[in-house]
């Protein structure tokens, strides 16, 4: 059982229709439309209503948008990283009060179970009753904003309001110094990619391999160099190919491999030993998804349900790295594959890690503090700027992988205009 309430992933039977908002809802598989809806109210005495004035979109909304992951409804608000200004608080709410800036974490924390206590909120064990999630898992993840019932059924932040459960334990308030171009990517991205390179372990020396040169393979590109490895090699390809450019045009010294474009007879492991002492590196980490099948014995397998993901992207990582190398997996899969290669993981001694939904309270405040002290640098993957307005288009060229567009910011009438060395708006 949830202490809190779950399943209200729009606002039409818990809000307030005497006054509306904007927000993009889901309305099927590859269809998504910008409604105007009753705003959130408070619900639950601990809950905070945020006026957002930022919010993006990121990866696993495509895994949303495509039908990728189960348990969506059709007019469920999506969106799991925004920041904004507190509206109005529940009554049992002590930290916060109206008119603070803050950000959102992607997952919903009580801040009081076992996880919690432990900061591995991704893991709450009291915000998602979602008895599919457990008996799929064995154990089932924290609820999640505007990610589906599988995570809780709650109404996400691509929108002008938004209800927080748990205000002051999923909300951390942002200082002046730091705009919402930059604060917005505490809610996901920064702890994500920083949570891939720690809990794989890229240690001082190491040379790590990254699969997808999106936002997420950025940052973690960034993070791995910024915890001591000597070389850090990105492979992407096909549409998103133009990212192996833009890449290390800001992360100096990376180096890349299109797999779209290798020589007859190479495969991405072979080119990988090639590169790597005929060895190969001592780390993998997957930054792209399950659902990215590369041939068609696993396009067709999963287009006739016999699996939900596609093992390819792992069996490459694991036939690539060292004996004894480590592979850490935060790219989403959403259930079970064919034809994993168990073989070379025990013949060869290699770890398999599971990063897990990031445990974005376990990283946050450190985060915060090197974005302050200008360690860490947010706005070098934030490409572009639209309006919430825009937003069905936009969805269409990020999920295009429109040549440019690697992480957007996106604005709400309420938003403060662009930040010092952010994008300005592009109107479409
Ligand atoms: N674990 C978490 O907490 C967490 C949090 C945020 C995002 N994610 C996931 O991380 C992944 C990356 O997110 P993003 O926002 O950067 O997504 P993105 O979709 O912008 O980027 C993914 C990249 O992977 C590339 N790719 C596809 N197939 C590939 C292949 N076979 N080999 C190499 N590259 C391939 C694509 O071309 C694309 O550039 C997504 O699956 C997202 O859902 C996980
Ligand atoms: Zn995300
Ligand atoms: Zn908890």
């Amino acid at each position: 059982m949830a202490s809190i309430t779950t399943d209200i992933a729009n606002y039409e039977s818990t809000g307030d229709p005497q006054h509306q908002m904007k927000a993009l809802t889901w309305q099927g598989k590859n269809s998504i439309k910008l409604v105007e809806t009753a705003r959130p109210k408070i619900v639950d005495e601990q809950d905070v209503i945020v006026k957002i004035t930022g919010t993006t979109i990121c990866g696993s909304d495509l895994h949303l948008l495509h039908g990728a992951i189960p348990e969506l409804q059709k007019g469920d608000i999506l969106g799991h990283e925004f920041c904004g200004v507190v509206d109005t608080v529940g009554p049992a709410t002590a930290k916060l009060k109206p008119g603070d800036r803050v950000v959102a974490s992607f997952q919903i924390g009580c801040g009081k179970c076992f996880y919690c206590q432990r900061r591995l909120s991704s893991m709450c064990e009291r915000t998602n009753s979602s008895q599919s999630a457990s008996s799929l898992y064995g154990r089932r993840t924290a609820g999640m904003f505007g990610y589906s019932h599988f995570t809780g059924g709650f109404a996400g932040g691509q929108a002008e309001f938004v209800r927080v459960p748990y205000g002051d334990v999923n909300l951390l308030p942002l200082p002046d110094d730091v705009p919402d171009e930059k604060g917005l990517f505490l809610s996901d991205v920064l702890p994500t990619a920083w949570n891939a390179v720690v809990d794989t372990g890229v240690q001082q020396g190491d040379t790590v391999a990254i699969w997808g040169a999106g936002p997420i393979g950025q940052m973690v590109a960034e993070f791995s160099f910024y915890h001591g490895a000597s070389r850090v090699i990105i492979i992407d390809g096909g549409n998103g190919q133009w990212r192996l450019k833009y890449v290390p045009s800001i992360v100096k010294d990376v180096e890349t491999i299109d797999y779209t474009r290798l020589p007859k007879g190479e495969s991405v492991s072979s080119t990988l030993k090639k590169m790597c002492d005929g060895r190969g590196p001592d780390v993998a980490i997957e930054c792209a998804a399950g659902e990215y099948s590369k041939g068609w014995a696993h396009y067709f397998q999963t287009l006739l349900g016999m699996e939900t993901d596609t093992p390819e992207l792992v069996n490459e990582m694991i036939t690539s790295v060292r004996g004894f190398g480590r592979c850490g997996v935060t790219g989403v899969y959403a259930g079970f594959c064919n034809h994993f290669n168990i073989g070379s993981l025990m013949q060869t001694g290699i770890r398999l890690i599971g990063n897990g939904q990031a445990p974005v309270h376990l990283y946050w405040e450190q985060l915060l503090k090197l974005i302050q002290e200008d360690k860490i640098h947010p706005l070098h993957m934030v490409s572009h700027r639209f309006r919430l307005e825009d937003m069905e288009k936009t969805y269409d060229l990020f999920n295009k992988r429109e040549y440019g567009i690697q992480k957007i910011f996106v604005e709400t009438r309420f938003s403060a205009p662009p930040a010092h060395g952010s994008p300005n708006l592009t109107e479409l």
